[in-house]
């Protein structure tokens, strides 16, 4: 971010001493007829994805999208027809007219977004992962405490059956003591197309893209228009599979298990599937050490997909197993689904049991909690939770050893 380290830490000094939680007010003012108007920054993939979500529910309009690259402006109004566009995200949060606002630009312009928008007075849906270093998560759950605006996460899975029914497995006491969770991750691409790597549309160009807005304080230096595209490659934008896709999981693990922060991370790995450049790492192992005698692992490689997604909590009375894609050793037929399985030997009369419960619209909750201020899925406990996970784990990584809770004070501390 562009605050200094001293602006950063009188943030975070007043932080501190606001003992007020003010979130979940009792009622708004909403625009005519109940409706929810909406703004979104960052209108590429996946901010695309959730305007579609947004406006297919009932009463919810977009009127205006901030994107610093020309080309989003048709792009969103294919979706939205007439939409009013901007480059600065600031024009688009003077408008009184917004009651609510999505964030999915890079992950290195989170915190920025997240604070302005709620210093606007908007609510605020901010994709996943919260913010892009330590230092910015403290700071934003400090500025959502002292708020009054819902704040939502962009991690969906919160909204899902199967975290509902993992949830009430584990409260009837079926699974025991959990001491280990293993967790993966895993993607395939063509021999020589690296996992996540963009074409550069003919049109991104200095003249069409607002570069000083996406550097938004990092030093400055020529349009590069690979890494504005790819910015998921590259530490100064992003944290890599980390912090785009282990968040979601260990989310959904924190969640169901109730974790407080972990106490330590190891990780390893590098880049091994496509040297094509990129500085983040495509194979990865980390693990947690977790307070209560709980150790959590996360694998992912983008060179084999076999194992697609899961979680296991591995408990003395059952396991729970959650998967996603996950290929069938017998069958050879793609298993998703969570299941619980009883230990026989604490639980010798334990029954096997299928999830049901269906999921949730995550986005629906979301613009549900604007009308009534009631807690979102996805709160920013969980926001702060899972990003802080993520950044200790690449702490680990680039700092070649094992990151400790200390170190994210140390690293909060001095921004
Ligand atoms: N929850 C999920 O499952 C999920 C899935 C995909 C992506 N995401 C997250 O969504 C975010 C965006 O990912 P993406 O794949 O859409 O990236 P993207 O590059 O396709 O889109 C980002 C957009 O932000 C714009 N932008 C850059 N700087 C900006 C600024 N200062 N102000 C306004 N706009 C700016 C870019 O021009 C681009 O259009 C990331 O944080 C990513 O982790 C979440």
């Amino acid at each position: 971010m562009a605050d200094s380290a001293m602006d950063r830490r009188k943030f975070l000094g007043l932080a501190a001493s606001s003992a007020a939680w003010l979130a979940y007010p009792p009622a708004r003012v909403l625009g005519a007829n109940d409706r929810v108007r909406i703004g979104l920054i960052g209108a590429g993939a996946r901010g695309q994805e959730l305007l579609k979500q947004v406006v297919a529910l009932p009463k919810v309009e977009c009127v205006a999208v901030a994107d610093v690259y020309t080309r989003r402006d048709d792009e969103a109004r294919q979706i939205v027809p007439g939409v009013s566009a901007v480059r600065d995200h600031r024009r688009l949060l003077d408008r009184k007219d917004i009651d609510a606002v999505l964030v999915a630009s890079p992950l290195h312009i989170h915190a920025r977004h997240f604070l302005d928008t709620l210093a606007a007075g908007k609510d605020l849906y901010c994709e996943k992962t919260m913010t892009w270093s330590i230092a910015e998560a403290e700071e934003c759950l400090a500025a959502a405490k002292r708020s009054s605006q819902i704040v939502t996460i962009g991690l969906q899975h919160q909204s899902s059956g199967a975290l509902a029914d993992a949830k009430q497995w584990i409260k009837d006491g079926t699974i025991g003591k959990v001491t280990q969770v293993e967790a993966w991750m895993s993607r395939n691409t063509p021999h020589g197309q690296g996992q996540w790597v963009r074409s550069v549309p003919p049109d991104c160009t200095a003249a069409n893209v607002s570069w000083d807005l996406f550097l938004n304080g990092r030093s400055a230096r020529p349009f590069d228009p690979y890494a504005f595209i790819n910015w998921r490659l590259f530490w100064e934008f992003s944290g890599g599979n980390v912090t785009e896709n282990m968040v979601h999981q260990i989310a959904w693990i924190m969640r169901a298990l109730d974790l407080p922060l972990p106490t330590a991370a190891y990780m390893s790995g590098g880049v091994f599937s496509e040297k094509d450049g990129r500085e983040v790492p495509d194979t990865i192992a980390v693990t947690f050490d977790f307070p209560n005698d709980l150790v959590v692992t996360w694998h992912s490689t983008f060179s084999n997909k076999h194992y697609g997604i899961g979680e296991r909590l591995l408990g003395s009375d059952g396991t729970i197993e959650h998967l996603m894609g996950t290929t069938d050793m017998v069958t050879g037929k793609a298993e998703s689904g969570i299941y619980y399985y009883p230990e026989q030997v604490n639980r010798p009369d334990g029954a096997m049991l299928k999830g049901e419960t269906p999921d949730r619209n995550h986005m629906a909750n979301f613009i549900d909690c604007v009308r009534t201020r009631k807690q979102p899925n996805a709160p920013v406990e969980i926001g702060y939770r899972s990003a802080i996970a993520a950044h200790l784990a690449n702490m680990a990584y680039r700092q070649k050893q094992r990151a400790t809770q200390e170190m994210v004070k140390a690293a909060a501390a001095h921004g």
